[in-house]
Protein backbone atom coordinates (compact mmCIF):
# COMPACT_ATOMS: atom_id res chain seq x y z
CA UNK A 1 0.00 0.00 0.00
CA UNK A 2 1.22 3.36 -1.08
CA UNK A 3 2.28 6.53 1.25
CA UNK A 4 -1.00 8.75 0.80
CA UNK A 5 -2.20 12.28 2.18
CA UNK A 6 -5.51 13.05 2.92
CA UNK A 7 -7.30 16.28 4.30
CA UNK A 8 -8.69 16.61 7.58
CA UNK A 9 -11.09 19.51 8.98
CA UNK A 10 -12.03 19.53 12.58
CA UNK A 11 -15.17 21.62 12.42
CA UNK A 12 -16.74 24.21 14.27
CA UNK A 13 -18.35 22.38 16.55
CA UNK A 14 -15.74 20.24 17.85
CA UNK A 15 -13.08 23.73 18.29
CA UNK A 16 -16.12 25.02 20.35
CA UNK A 17 -16.02 22.16 22.34
CA UNK A 18 -12.32 21.92 23.04
CA UNK A 19 -12.26 18.71 21.41
CA UNK A 20 -9.85 19.21 18.55
CA UNK A 21 -6.82 18.01 20.81
CA UNK A 22 -8.68 14.54 21.52
CA UNK A 23 -9.34 14.08 17.91
CA UNK A 24 -5.79 15.48 16.87
CA UNK A 25 -4.39 12.52 19.71
CA UNK A 26 -6.56 9.93 18.27
CA UNK A 27 -5.25 10.75 14.23
CA UNK A 28 -1.93 10.58 16.25
CA UNK A 29 -2.43 7.27 17.42
CA UNK A 30 -4.17 6.10 14.30
CA UNK A 31 -0.29 6.30 12.27
CA UNK A 32 -1.21 9.49 10.94
CA UNK A 33 1.29 12.35 10.62
CA UNK A 34 0.21 16.28 10.47
CA UNK A 35 2.15 17.34 7.83
CA UNK A 36 0.99 21.03 7.47
CA UNK A 37 -1.93 22.22 9.97
CA UNK A 38 -3.97 25.80 10.44
CA UNK A 39 -6.43 27.51 12.40
CA UNK A 40 -8.95 29.41 10.35
CA UNK A 41 -12.36 31.43 10.37
CA UNK A 42 -13.86 30.22 6.77
CA UNK A 43 -16.18 33.38 5.51
CA UNK A 44 -18.94 32.50 3.34
CA UNK A 45 -17.70 32.50 0.16
CA UNK A 46 -14.35 30.24 1.32
CA UNK A 47 -16.70 27.68 2.38
CA UNK A 48 -18.78 27.71 -0.43
CA UNK A 49 -15.66 27.38 -2.36
CA UNK A 50 -14.85 24.37 -0.70
CA UNK A 51 -17.44 22.47 -0.74
CA UNK A 52 -18.58 23.53 -4.36
CA UNK A 53 -19.30 20.30 -5.40
CA UNK A 54 -22.48 20.15 -3.17
CA UNK A 55 -24.01 23.49 -4.50
CA UNK A 56 -27.50 22.55 -4.68
CA UNK A 57 -28.38 20.38 -2.20
CA UNK A 58 -30.62 20.67 0.16
CA UNK A 59 -28.05 21.43 2.65
CA UNK A 60 -25.66 23.14 1.06
CA UNK A 61 -26.98 26.61 2.72
CA UNK A 62 -26.79 25.25 6.04
CA UNK A 63 -23.52 23.49 5.40
CA UNK A 64 -21.91 26.55 4.76
CA UNK A 65 -23.37 28.39 7.14
CA UNK A 66 -22.17 26.17 9.90
CA UNK A 67 -18.56 25.83 8.43
CA UNK A 68 -18.23 30.28 8.56
CA UNK A 69 -19.34 30.36 12.08
CA UNK A 70 -16.21 30.00 14.13
CA UNK A 71 -12.84 29.04 13.51
CA UNK A 72 -11.82 25.44 11.93
CA UNK A 73 -8.56 23.46 12.21
CA UNK A 74 -7.09 22.19 8.55
CA UNK A 75 -4.87 19.18 8.31
CA UNK A 76 -2.65 17.98 5.86
CA UNK A 77 -2.30 14.10 6.74
CA UNK A 78 0.29 11.14 5.91
CA UNK A 79 0.07 7.95 6.34
CA UNK A 80 -0.32 4.26 4.24
CA UNK A 81 -4.10 4.34 2.58
CA UNK A 82 -4.46 7.66 4.34
CA UNK A 83 -8.01 8.21 2.39
CA UNK A 84 -9.49 5.22 2.78
CA UNK A 85 -8.00 4.86 6.73
CA UNK A 86 -9.09 8.38 7.99
CA UNK A 87 -12.61 7.53 6.46
CA UNK A 88 -13.00 4.57 8.65
CA UNK A 89 -11.36 6.04 11.66
CA UNK A 90 -13.77 9.18 11.41
CA UNK A 91 -17.06 6.81 10.43
CA UNK A 92 -20.02 7.66 8.63
CA UNK A 93 -21.75 11.10 7.57
CA UNK A 94 -24.40 11.20 10.50
CA UNK A 95 -22.84 10.42 14.07
CA UNK A 96 -26.00 8.39 14.84
CA UNK A 97 -24.99 6.19 12.32
CA UNK A 98 -21.32 6.22 12.72
CA UNK A 99 -19.46 2.67 14.04
CA UNK A 100 -19.14 2.77 17.82
CA UNK A 101 -15.73 4.19 18.48
CA UNK A 102 -15.06 6.22 15.38
CA UNK A 103 -14.58 10.02 16.07
CA UNK A 104 -18.02 11.04 14.44
CA UNK A 105 -19.78 8.67 17.32
CA UNK A 106 -17.63 9.78 19.84
CA UNK A 107 -17.47 13.78 19.08
CA UNK A 108 -20.68 14.38 16.57
CA UNK A 109 -23.36 16.30 17.52
CA UNK A 110 -25.90 15.32 14.12
CA UNK A 111 -25.24 14.56 10.41
CA UNK A 112 -24.83 18.25 9.45
CA UNK A 113 -22.58 18.87 12.76
CA UNK A 114 -20.20 15.95 12.36
CA UNK A 115 -16.89 17.03 14.07
CA UNK A 116 -14.99 16.28 10.99
CA UNK A 117 -14.14 16.08 7.65
CA UNK A 118 -12.39 13.89 4.98
CA UNK A 119 -11.21 13.65 1.95
CA UNK A 120 -13.15 11.04 -0.16
CA UNK A 121 -10.65 9.67 -2.72
CA UNK A 122 -6.78 10.94 -3.47
CA UNK A 123 -7.59 13.37 -6.72
CA UNK A 124 -9.73 15.30 -4.14
CA UNK A 125 -7.56 14.79 -0.97
CA UNK A 126 -4.90 16.42 -3.60
CA UNK A 127 -7.09 19.30 -4.44
CA UNK A 128 -8.08 19.70 -0.63
CA UNK A 129 -4.67 20.21 0.41
CA UNK A 130 -3.77 23.05 -2.38
CA UNK A 131 -7.14 25.00 -1.38
CA UNK A 132 -5.69 25.49 2.08
CA UNK A 133 -2.23 24.96 1.71
CA UNK A 134 0.29 26.66 -0.32
CA UNK A 135 3.57 24.19 -1.36
CA UNK A 136 5.66 25.60 1.32
CA UNK A 137 3.38 24.75 4.25
CA UNK A 138 3.71 21.27 3.38
CA UNK A 139 6.42 19.17 4.55
CA UNK A 140 7.47 16.93 2.18
CA UNK A 141 7.30 12.86 3.08
CA UNK A 142 10.70 12.71 3.87
CA UNK A 143 10.63 14.53 6.89
CA UNK A 144 9.24 14.81 10.09
P1 LIG B 1 -17.22 15.58 4.60
O1 LIG B 1 -17.15 15.88 3.12
O2 LIG B 1 -17.48 16.80 5.45
O3 LIG B 1 -16.04 14.79 5.08
O4 LIG B 1 -18.47 14.61 4.88
P2 LIG B 1 -18.92 13.32 4.06
O5 LIG B 1 -18.01 13.10 2.88
O6 LIG B 1 -19.06 12.22 5.05
O7 LIG B 1 -20.35 13.76 3.58
P3 LIG B 1 -20.77 14.65 2.32
O8 LIG B 1 -21.87 13.92 1.63
O9 LIG B 1 -19.56 15.03 1.51
O10 LIG B 1 -21.40 15.93 2.99
C1 LIG B 1 -20.60 17.03 3.37
C2 LIG B 1 -21.08 17.58 4.69
O11 LIG B 1 -22.35 18.20 4.53
C3 LIG B 1 -23.09 18.06 5.74
N1 LIG B 1 -24.32 17.33 5.46
N2 LIG B 1 -25.46 17.66 5.98
N3 LIG B 1 -28.20 17.80 6.68
C4 LIG B 1 -27.77 16.82 5.87
O12 LIG B 1 -28.51 15.96 5.43
C5 LIG B 1 -26.36 16.79 5.52
N4 LIG B 1 -25.78 15.91 4.71
C6 LIG B 1 -24.48 16.26 4.68
C7 LIG B 1 -22.22 17.31 6.73
O13 LIG B 1 -21.51 18.27 7.50
C8 LIG B 1 -21.31 16.55 5.80
O14 LIG B 1 -20.13 16.16 6.47
MG1 LIG C 1 -17.53 14.64 1.51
Amino acid sequence: MALERTLSIIKPDAVEKNTAGAIIARLEQEGFTIKAMKRIHLTRAEAEGFYAEHRGRGFFDELVTFMSRSPILVMALEREDAVAKYREVIGATDPAKAAEGTIRKLYGANVGENAVHGSDKTATAAREIGYFFAGYEVAPSATN
